[in-house]
């Protein structure tokens, strides 16, 4: 499959040669018999206070990360009460508190540094969400990478990345952490990502020990609303929560984290049936599993423990290793340990997996292999890794519409004068294009000021190619006032074509970051209609964090671009689509609703016994008011040229259990630019034992074709893709007859069927 564009591939190989070859030789010094081995002979010597240390991560503070002295966080460390510190920002006290552990406490065990690396660590790329878009998985690893690199020069070792929550509803801030709505394409870039992140060798001083979170569940939380309750089937567990975590766990992630809700009625920090049953006794994965913060205190507020030491033993024995800033353990585990609680097997369990990923990380070797001041010096904010967040921010972005050819503004657009209007014109006060990651944590790793702004970038640039440009920020959401939108109305007016940049600020992504409704301001929208009263033609591109609910616009706008929250490469990779120095290839990696109330809306949804047609067809599944279908569907996304699929073809009308079908497509440019396609392959099986999915994602493949070429595209198909979770609760494939689809968007393309015998 082809992933990687040239440009992407080129960097990602040059930055693997250069940092990563020399430490491929450790991780052979470190063999797995070595470090179980050591980890035993440390294990004996520890005592009961400091086994239960090593399961403390302690949080400092973030913004300064010179608060040392507020818990008495070195002397903790030379107790032997702390095994991992967490958001901690400042270098010369991550090495004093290295020292510290190392040098001073009993000892001498070295802690882990575990930060929220979400979109780019010094060099900020878009956001995860906008990653998913592109379908470029070398892409999005080499951007893990990059993170990576940056962050462990930087002194950190352990990444709580990434979130790979499958989600259906855009109200969830944390939409945006993740990949969208589906489980297969979230699996394979959980595994680009795990695989960006750790590279092939966790001991080296350039990779991160991942985390795959939040297990699970969380992206069903009840109405989007942040930290509420799941209560869902083992169906969707298994087939929409679980296969990301396993790809994840597969691709080898170090770490997971429990999630903050409460699973069918159980916190995830305290369910046997996710932390042994299914992840360690089902699949077999031996790493080690943290807490979300405090999420062991807070199954007392769930009120399934009564104090400390019941939630810590309820904790710990269902499979929880490492407390999060909540120190419950800390408080509570001894005691459950005396009270018979918890077994002292239990307990060496889950210092064991800590132990063991300090010595795969190499720190027990070296504790300050992340912490050298001449590698930070050189590894932070490279010139090659802007290009590469330039190039993947472009290639996230999704056109929507593009009526009447508006787009690409080259030298043959009918227009000469073109006004930049809107909140996101030129935002460098506001903090916007990025996410709370990296703004609402007061985080001075970030800096708003390094964002190139669209402004910045598109004035330049088209001036360039001989436009006037000029560009009015106005319309700040409630601040918009009808002054504001008579300068809006002056500066469209003196303009043949607008540009409007609207959409939602950077703060209103991420965590704690929950919405009641999509809808773009209504300030926003009135803007756009208060242009449009010049019938100028404009271009609407929206920065947004989650899919957006946008009807006047989508009836009344020409063209329509999905920027997301692109990072600090904003403006330039903006340009580069505005201008076609890239041809848009992004394609949506979730469903866009036409209103709110259509949430939840996926696009591998059952087909209920009486699917819709049209609106008003009565006795159907659907509103009195509204049309069944979104504004844009899962894996839509348009390009300056056009693409035609023929001759789908399968190697065989039937299959036996055991054999790869092989499902072709040809591909041809049919339009006048260069361009690439994500070529998609859907399934649905249509008699199975349970109601299947109207379609599935089983494989894309993204293209490069010249106009006028034509390329053949081969998937192929086994058993285990057509297998799903039976009421047994095993996955298998029924024989009979399965419908293939394949095409540029999960709402279209060629189909035809098969049998499986
Ligand atoms: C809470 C969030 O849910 C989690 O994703 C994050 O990693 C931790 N806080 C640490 O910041």
């Amino acid at each position: 499959m082809k992933q990687l564009s040239t440009g992407n591939r080129l960097i990602f190989v040059l930055l693997l040669s250069i940092f990563s070859f020399p430490h491929l030789l450790q991780a052979q010094k470190t063999s797995v018999q070595n470090i179980d081995r050591r980890v035993e002979e440390l294990l004996v010597k520890m005592t009961v206070e400091e086994k239960i240390g090593q399961l403390n991560q302690i949080a400092s503070d973030i913004n300064t990360g010179t608060d040392l002295k507020k818990d008495d966080l070195l002397g903790q460390i030379r107790a032997g009460q702390v095994g991992s510190v967490l958001s901690h920002i400042n270098f010369e006290n991550k090495i004093l508190i290295q020292k510290t552990a190392v040098k001073e406490s009993r000892l001498g065990i070295p802690v882990l540094f575990g930060f929220d690396v979400i979109h780019g660590y010094k060099t900020i790329f878009p956001i995860p969400l906008a990653q998913a878009a592109s379908w470029n998985l070398g892409a999005i690893e080499a951007a893990e990478h990059i993170a990576a690199m940056e962050a462990a020069a930087d002194g950190q070792n352990w990444t709580f990345s990434p979130m790979v929550d499958v989600t259906h509803d855009p109200r969830w801030g944390r939409i945006m952490e993740g990949a969208g709505e589906d489980p297969w394409l979230g699996s394979r870039i959980a595994e680009a990502r795990v695989r960006g992140f750790q590279g092939a060798d966790l001991s080296a001083d350039n990779t991160l020990a991942a985390c795959a979170k939040h297990f699970a569940g969380y992206g069903f939380i009840e109405g989007g609303r942040e930290y509420n309750s799941v209560d869902i089937s083992d169906q969707r567990l298994h087939e929409s929560v679980l296969p990301p975590f396993k790809a994840a766990a597969d691709a080898g992630v170090a770490t997971f984290m429990c999630a903050f809700n409460t699973l069918n009625g159980v916190p995830t920090t305290m369910s046997k049936y996710l932390l042994t049953d299914i992840l360690r006794d089902g699949w077999g994965w031996p790493g080690m599993v943290v807490s979300d913060w405090n999420s062991i205190g807070e199954t007392l507020i769930h009120g399934t423990a009564i104090d400390d030491a019941d939630a810590s033993a309820k904790c710990l024995s269902a499979g929880c290793d490492m407390d999060m800033a909540g120190r419950t353990y800390q408080r509570g585990l001894k005691t459950a340990l005396q009270q018979g609680r918890v077994t002292d097997q239990q307990l060496d369990a889950a210092v064991r997996r800590v132990l063991r990923l300090k010595f795969m990380l190499g720190l027990m070797d070296d504790p300050f292999r992340y912490l050298n001041p001449q590698r930070r010096e050189q590894m932070l904010e490279r010139p090659e890794y802007r290009q590469a967040a330039r190039a993947l921010a472009a290639e996230s972005m999704v056109l929507l519409k593009n009526g009447g050819g508006l787009l690409p503004l080259d030298k043959d657009s009918p227009f000469k004068k073109i006004a930049l209007i809107g909140p996101y014109a030129n935002s460098i006060g506001h903090k916007d294009y990025m996410s709370f990651w990296t703004l609402g944590l007061g985080n001075p790793a970030y800096d708003s000021t390094k964002v190139v702004t669209p402004a910045q970038a598109l004035v330049p640039a088209l001036e360039e190619m001989g436009f006037e440009v000029t560009y009015t920020e106005v319309c700040l959401d409630a601040t918009c006032t009808e002054k504001d939108l008579s300068v809006a109305l002056q500066a469209a007016r003196a303009a043949d074509l607008v540009i409007a940049l609207v959409g939602e600020q950077g703060l209103n992504c991420g965590e704690s970051r929950s919405v009641s409704t999509l809808e773009l301001p209504r300030s926003q929208e009135k803007l756009l209609q208060v242009v449009a009263r010049n019938n100028k033609p404009s271009v609407v591109v929206l920065f947004n964090s989650r899919p957006l609910v946008f009807p006047w616009a989508l009836e009344n706008v020409p063209a329509i671009l999905v920027a997301w929250q692109p990072g600090y490469e904003t403006g330039n990779a903006l340009a580069d689509i505005l201008t076609g120095a890239v041809n848009p290839s992004g394609k949506l990696p979730v469903t866009f609703p036409r209103r709110t109330g259509q949430i939840p809306m996926y696009y591998n949804h059952l087909n209920t016994g009486r699917p819709q047609e049209f609106l008003g067809q009565m006795w159907t599944s659907g509103y009195l008011d509204l049309e069944n279908s979104p504004a844009f569907p899962f894996g839509f996304g348009l390009s300056y040229t056009t693409f035609a699929y023929s001759g789908l073809q399968l190697s065989k009308p039937a299959v036996d259990m055991d054999e790869t079908l092989e499902v072709s497509v040809r591909v041809t440019n049919t339009g006048k630019l260069a361009g690439q396609e994500v070529v998609q392959l859907y399934v649905r099986d249509l008699a199975a034992d349970i109601s299947r999915p109207v379609r599935e994602l089983k494989g894309f493949e993204k293209i490069t074709l010249a106009p006028g070429a034509s390329r053949t595209v081969v998937f192929k198909l086994t058993q285990a893709d057509l297998a799903y979770r039976n009421p047994e609760g095993r996955f298998k494939a029924d024989p009979g007859m399965f419908q293939v689809f394949v095409g540029g968007s999960s709402a279209d393309g060629l189909t035809t069927r098969f049998e499986l015998r």
